[in-house]
């Protein structure tokens, strides 16, 4: 149990973490508000780590407030900037390729011929 916890906590803070950074990156304008969702619950699990190590059973707690929980918050927080962060990758994704484009193009007008011996 001790290893579960731990793990929720890692995953939990790496997660909302890449989470963070992409609603950033896209300029989602809840971005604040949905951080301190993020800081809540893991104070939340922080809380249940340390009750566990004190020595009481809050599995049956735990679970159903993280089962609560991740419901909630993927169906509502998480869903509310889905739209923004996609429409965002999109246009990343088109204008990267559109340097790879250019990248390729100006490459094969400025090569080398190949010496020849
Ligand atoms: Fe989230």
């Amino acid at each position: 149990m001790a290893d579960v916890i731990d793990e929720l906590v890692d995953y939990t803070l790496s997660h909302f973490a890449f989470e963070e950074e992409l609603m950033e990156e896209a300029g989602y304008p809840f971005c604040a508000a949905h951080k301190r969702v993020h800081e809540v619950f893991t104070k939340r699990v922080s809380e249940y780590r340390m009750r566990f190590q004190a020595g009481e059973d809050v599995v049956d707690e735990l679970k159903s407030m993280l089962s609560r929980w991740l419901f909630n918050h993927i169906r509502n927080d998480d869903k509310a900037y889905s739209m923004q962060v996609r429409q965002h990758l999109d246009r990343f994704a088109r204008e990267h390729q559109q340097g790879g484009w250019l990248t390729r193009t100006v490459m094969r007008l400025f090569r080398q011929a190949p010496v020849r011996p």
